[in-house]
């Protein structure tokens, strides 16, 4: 059997376009102060911040509604422990010769090494899941990997939004992350988000944007 369609109206405040452009000034220039977060403060963050945060990516649209992404919120400090050891594990093989001569060089201004202690000092760390299928393998997903990239950027502007730091961390691989939490096998390590405040001495990498007119092309 097959879902009917069902429609409900839709939900949508119309705002004054005065206001629409102030808010999307205010959007952009809020945005240009987000920068990746690689050194936390020891300072606790409430979960239900967190919670919502995660809730907010949890709206994001997806590949025939599937919502194939499962968020693991980690605040117990002997998993973030284990969470640290095993990234910092491939990380070290990583920088030992996994990455290409190339990827190192790219990676040379950011300043990144194998050490992730903001794994332990965040409070909080979200790995986010991949569902690569439903619970039974006949219940396709589509566009998992767009879908989850989606909710990822909305996690990432909902933290910052409300004030908190992060970094989307791809330790390579990750398949270790589903051991350590007790995944699935439908689910894929996709992304670990450390969060919380930035440390009063967090410096970030001194790295630019492209100019607005080369990432737009008006026609
Ligand atoms: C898909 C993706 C993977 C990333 N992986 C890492 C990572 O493994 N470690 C890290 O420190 N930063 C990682 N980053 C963060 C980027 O290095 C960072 O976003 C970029 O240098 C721009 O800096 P900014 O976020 O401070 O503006 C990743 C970002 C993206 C989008």
């Amino acid at each position: 059997m097959t879902a009917e369609e069902k429609t409900v109206p839709l939900s949508f405040e119309r705002v004054a376009a005065e206001e629409t452009s102030a808010r999307a000034k205010r959007f952009a220039e809020h945005a240009r102060l987000r920068r990746s977060v690689r050194k936390f403060s020891n300072d606790p963050v409430a979960v239900e911040v967190i919670e919502h945060c995660i809730e907010a990516a949890a709206q994001s649209p997806s590949g025939a509604n599937k919502q194939p992404w499962t968020f693991v919120l980690v605040t117990d400090v002997n998993v973030k422990r284990s969470i640290r050891e095993a990234c910092e594990r491939e990380e070290s093989a990583f920088y030992a010769g996994r990455a290409t001569r190339r990827w190192l060089d790219d990676l040379k201004p950011l300043g990144t090494t194998p050490d992730k202690p903001f794994l332990e000092q965040a409070p909080a760390l979200i790995v986010v899941f991949a569902q690569r299928h439903g619970d039974e393998r006949k219940d396709r997903h589509y566009y998992v990997t767009e879908s989850v990239g989606i909710a990822v950027g909305v996690l990432v502007a909902a933290l910052h939004h409300v004030g908190l730091g992060t970094v989307t961390y791809t330790p390579a691989p990750m398949k270790f992350l589903s051991k350590i939490l007790g995944r699935p096998d439908n689910e894929s390590a996709y992304m670990v988000l450390p969060v919380g405040y930035p440390a009063p001495d967090c410096d970030v990498p001194d790295i630019e944007r492209k100019p607005f007119d080369e990432v737009i092309v008006r026609v």
